[in-house]
């Protein structure tokens, strides 16, 4: 059995080890959505995990949500994000672009002439963005038409060309924490009665959808998919998460990707976290690909999802962001700094690129 520091393959690349980053939205990025100087320093730093997600970076203008996000789609966010890629690679590290659309969790202040931000349905989620002047509650979305559909799909197809132009080594199509493509998996969040709602097979057709359009521009062993299929995060409700969630990793395994990436226990878990792991165990076994798994590991339970087969990689959120040694510091059993919440999201250096490696 394979441990955390044992390569693996994934596409064509054979990575450094099983220890991933997880994404992380820092709100360090210019109002524009070009990635901020400091953040090659924080993504080079990293470069020992065996693969790093970046921060979730927005398709499109409409796909932002909050405050100081980066975007894929203007010519100078490609160019500062090729600088970043770069770095990486010369620091020996992997990384690929989560593609983000965050649906209805936005606000009009975020959004171009102050629109209202798209959702498959007309539903407000009761949740909280992040405004120039602080949290504030999202606003009303409206329901995308059929030609809105179309026209997320293209931007999809466009930020990851970007992407590719940009260097990256793959991208992660971001489907889970409540964000758009989430938002037309569950029934708490899409209520269409065209072929984009209603029965479960109807509801997974915006992600596969969005999968071929990205698979226009990537091979599929440098494309990843992340879900959160029992996360209650950004007010998401599912009846049936089980049956939604195994007719997607059905039509998911059409496409040969590179791997399927589950968040097992979301912020607001509507389940207990045997249910939760219960879900995941479930959709491991129903998973073709590489299977990534994340929430609430450490080095420990790390080890025992590889050793007892339940993962073939295990993704570190708030440990990589507050140690960027990760990997290191995990195969010496060393302390870990333990992260901030209060420099988390937004603000400078400071809880950012300010974390001590091991000396
Ligand atoms: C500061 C912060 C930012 C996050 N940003 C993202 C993001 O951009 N995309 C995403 O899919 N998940 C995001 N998440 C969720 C993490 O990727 C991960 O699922 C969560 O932190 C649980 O893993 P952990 O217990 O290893 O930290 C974020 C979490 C935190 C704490």
């Amino acid at each position: 059995m394979a441990t955390l520091f044992d390569p693996v393959q994934l596409g064509s690349l054979v990575l450094a080890n099983r220890v991933f980053m997880a994404p992380l939205t820092r709100n360090r990025a210019h109002a524009d959505g070009v990635p901020s100087e400091l953040a090659t320093t924080y993504y080079t730093q990293r470069a020992s995990a065996g693969l790093i997600v970046t921060e979730a970076t927005q398709i499109s203008p409409m796909g932002k949500g909050y405050l100081n996000t980066p975007g894929i789609h203007s010519r100078e966010q490609v160019q500062t994000w090729s600088r970043i890629v770069d770095a990486v690679h010369q620091s020996g590290g992997r990384i690929f672009l989560q593609l983000w659309h965050v649906g209805r969790i936005s606000h009009t202040s975020l959004l171009p002439n102050h629109a209202q931000p798209v959702a498959p349905s007309a539903i407000r989620a009761n949740s909280q963005t992040l405004i120039a002047t602080g949290m504030a509650p999202v606003s009303e979305p409206v329901a995308l038409t059929a030609s809105g559909i179309k026209e997320t799909l293209d931007d999809f197809r466009r930020a990851a060309a970007n992407a590719k132009d940009a260097g990256f080594d793959g991208v992660e199509i971001h489907a889970a924490n409540g964000y758009l493509i989430d938002q037309f998996l569950k029934t708490g969040t899409n209520q269409r009665t065209d072929e984009y709602g209603g029965v479960a097979a109807n509801r997974v057709r915006f992600l596969t959808e969005t999968v071929e359009r990205v698979l226009e521009v990537w091979d599929s062993g440098q494309v990843g998919v992340r879900i959160s299929p029992t996360g209650g995060f950004n007010d998401m409700t599912d009846e049936n998460p089980m049956e939604t969630f195994s007719i997607a990793v059905d039509r998911l395994n059409n496409y040969g990707l590179a791997y399927l990436h589950v968040v097992e226990t979301a912020q607001n878990s509507k389940g207990s976290s045997e249910e939760d792991l219960a879900m995941s165990a479930h959709l491991r076994t129903q998973w073709k690909g590489l299977y990534v798994v994340n929430g609430g590991y450490d080095g420990l339970t790390g080890e025992e999802a590889l050793s007892n087969g339940h993962a073939d990689a295990v993704a570190y959120g708030r440990a990589f962001l507050a140690n960027p040694d990760l990997p290191k510091r995990l195969k010496l059993g060393a302390t870990l700094n333990e992260p901030d919440p209060t420099t988390f999201y937004g603000g400078d250096a400071v809880g950012y690129t300010s974390y001590p490696a091991l000396t």
